[in-house]
This record gives C-alpha cells, sequence and structure tokens, in this order.
C-alpha cells in the first residue's frame, strides 16, 4: 500500500487502511454470496446481519444501555441541525442552543428558520471562537442544551461536559465520536455524520434516548421524525447499506485491533501532543484556539509570517502530506488527525513541520 498518502482531511477523511482492504476483499463477493453488499437487499439476511453488528458495536464501545437506541439517518450531520428543533422543541419550548463556531451557528440558524424558541446559552463568537465558553444559568424549562462537542474548524474540543443542571444535552459529535471514552448518562441525544470517525459521507449515526421520542410530536414528516427511525430499525426505505457496512468495520477495527475508545483516546493524546509540543517549541507556528481548548482531532495552527502559509500547503503535499489547508472560512493550516490517521502519519507530519522550519526561520 506505498501509494496511499499521508491524510489530514478535515472530511471525508482517512479510514483505516484494514478496513479498505477488507472491503476490498468483498467487494464483488462478500462472504461467497457472489454479490458486493452494494447489490443486496436490505431486507436480506446478509445485510440485516451488518446492520445489527454496526448498532451493537457501537453500543459495545459506548457502553450504552437498552435506554438508547443507535440509528442510522440520511442527509449527514446537517439534516439533524433541521430534524432536532422539530422533534424536540415545542410549542412554548426555548431550547439552548452553545455557540462554538461554524456548525453550531448553522445549527441554531436551522431552530430559527422554523421559528422555534432557541436561546444561545453562551458563546464564544466575542474572540473568534478560539475557546469553549463557560456555561452558566441554563432554564430548568428548556428541552434540550445543544453543543457541538469538537468544533472542525476552529480546533476547539469540550474536555468538560457543561453542567445543564439535569437538562438533557443534544451534542453533534461529528468529528470527535468514538475518539474517546463517554459518559453518555447527560445526553438525550448524540449524532455525527459519518465521515470523519466512522465511514462514508451522508448518513450520520444518532444515538437516542428513548425517553426522547415519547416527546416527538405525531404530526411530522415520516422521514423528518426520529421515531420513524426507531420504529422500523432504521429501515423505513432502503437505508444507505454501504456506509453502514463501512461503520460495521470501521467499529469492529476500533474494537479489535484498537482495543476499545480508552486506547483510542491514549494513542490521539499521544498524536495531538507530538503536534502541539512542536507547535509551541518557538514562534515559528502558532496554534489559533486556547490551550485548555485545543482539540485532539482537528490541530489548526498558522505560520508566524502567513505569506509562507501557502508554500507549507504545497510543499507538503509535494512530500506526500494531504489535507493541511485550513477551513477557507479562517485559513491558516489545519491537521485532522481523527481515528484512522496514524503515529506513522503525525511523526511524517512532524518531521516535514521541523524541516520547514529549518528551512524558512
Ligand atoms: C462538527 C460538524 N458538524 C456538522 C458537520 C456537517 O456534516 P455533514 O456534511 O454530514 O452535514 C461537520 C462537517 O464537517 C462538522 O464538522
Amino acid at each position: 500500500m506505498n501509494d496511499r498518502i499521508h491524510n489530514f482531511s478535515a472530511g471525508p477523511s482517512a479510514l483505516p487502511t484494514a478496513v479498505m482492504q477488507e472491503m476490498q476483499e468483498g467487494l464483488l463477493s462478500y462472504r461467497g454470496s457472489g454479490m458486493s453488499v452494494m447489490e443486496m437487499s436490505h431486507r436480506g439476511d446478509l445485510f440485516m446481519g451488518i446492520i445489527e453488528e454496526a448498532r451493537t458495536r457501537i453500543k459495545r464501545l459506548y457502553g450504552l444501555s437498552d435506554d438508547y437506541e443507535v440509528l442510522f439517518v440520511h442527509g449527514g450531520a446537517s439534516l439533524q441541525f433541521a430534524m432536532i428543533p422539530m422533534n424536540f422543541i415545542g410549542e412554548g419550548q426555548i431550547a439552548e442552543y452553545i455557540e462554538t463556531g461554524t456548525w453550531s451557528t448553522k445549527a441554531i440558524a436551522e431552530a430559527r428558520i422554523q421559528n422555534k424558541g432557541v436561546r444561545v446559552a453562551a458563546s464564544s463568537g466575542d474572540r473568534e471562537f478560539c475557546y469553549i465558553p463557560k456555561v452558566s444559568d441554563i432554564s430548568a424549562d428548556a428541552p434540550f442544551v445543544h453543543m457541538t462537542t469538537n468544533n472542525t474548524v476552529r480546533g476547539t474540543q469540550w474536555h468538560d461536559l457543561p453542567d445543564t443542571g439535569g437538562v438533557p444535552l443534544i451534542a453533534d459529535m461529528s468529528s470527535d465520536i468514538l475518539s474517546r471514552p463517554l459518559d453518555v448518562s447527560p445526553f438525550g441525544m448524540i449524532y455525527g455524520g459519518a465521515q470523519k470517525n466512522m465511514g462514508p459521507s451522508g448518513t450520520a449515526v444518532v444515538i437516542l434516548r428513548r425517553d426522547m421520542v415519547e416527546k416527538i410530536p405525531q404530526t411530522l414528516p415520516t422521514m423528518l421524525s426520529y421515531r420513524t427511525y426507531v420504529d422500523k430499525e432504521s429501515m423505513f426505505n432502503t437505508p444507505a447499506t454501504f456506509p453502514i457496512y463501512a461503520i460495521s468495520l470501521v467499529t469492529k477495527w476500533l474494537e479489535e485491533t484498537m482495543g476499545g475508545l480508552a486506547a483510542v483516546e491514549a494513542v490521539n493524546k499521544r498524536k495531538a501532543g507530538a503536534l502541539y509540543t512542536l507547535i509551541d517549541e518557538d514562534d515559528f507556528y502558532c496554534g489559533t484556539a486556547d490551550k485548555a481548548s485545543r482539540s485532539l482531532m482537528n490541530v489548526t495552527f498558522r505560520l508566524k509570517d502567513r505569506e509562507l502559509e501557502p508554500l507549507f500547503v504545497e510543499q507538503s503535499l509535494a512530500s506526500g502530506l494531504a489535507g493541511l489547508k485550513g477551513h477557507k472560512s479562517v485559513g491558516g493550516i489545519r491537521a485532522s488527525i481523527y481515528n484512522a490517521v496514524s503515529e506513522a502519519s503525525v511523526a511524517a507530519l512532524c518531521e516535514f513541520m521541523n524541516d520547514f522550519r529549518r528551512k524558512h526561520r
């Protein structure tokens, strides 16, 4: 596999090479069936086994009790931004949203489009979302508090959950889902687009606490109600079969090769630690997030001489390191180091960064 690049793309992102090889082996004939997973009925035993495996492995990785449903929902994370207010903000209710950058802002906008009651409970917009804000004064009447656990664009991440006084948290975990162990008890719902830590884009994994289902109005269009996905086990219509297959393989890899989420977190800490240590050595590179809020998934930084940034991106690509250009809205450099990005890839990036610094200091 010498032609695989070191892939630091923010999403869609690197998948484990072993998972890609397993997909390749079964591409034309999955388990001797003579068919690809893409070609088989979603109601047949083979696919039913795949979706059940994906569900079970996610439940096991997070230690979820039977109080939680694992759903596969179309439309990626962005459709969840629209579905959450439809499903969970009732007449006269005001939901609390925490604003920590691009994706949280989009989630808020989707609730406002629907004329739903929304309050921004805390924001880090005063300093370009470079930190995780303190949260207080959550209304006990709020149906939920919405947060984005990892802010892909700004490179910040929550390291402790906010105190919501028992109001259920709904969390967009698109860019750090399954990257560390989690106490799920404060969460009414967790969701994430698959394309960073789980598989191909277009599908979201939704983990929903059963008591949330009771709050869903009966009047929603069928496909926009989470109740449909619960009642029909994510098979009201044809689910995204191949992405779900990929999720089953990635979660198998997380359990069997990586050894579970505590082990995954330890690797993720080592990878991020290596990059942040290098960045902090002098002022050639400069991290954009406050140290206490730094993300283990998206390492964002600038070069002191910003005019060197295009050269950094160009030369990194020439050295076999892809996807390092920062999000178009903020510029700079971003190394996305999700679960499937190996320590060897991070070491290659560190070597390049040291070398670049030596030449351009
Ligand atoms: C934190 C976060 N939320 C939501 C999204 C949007 O995901 P999707 O493209 O699946 O709608 C992204 C995509 O990068 C993201 O990083």
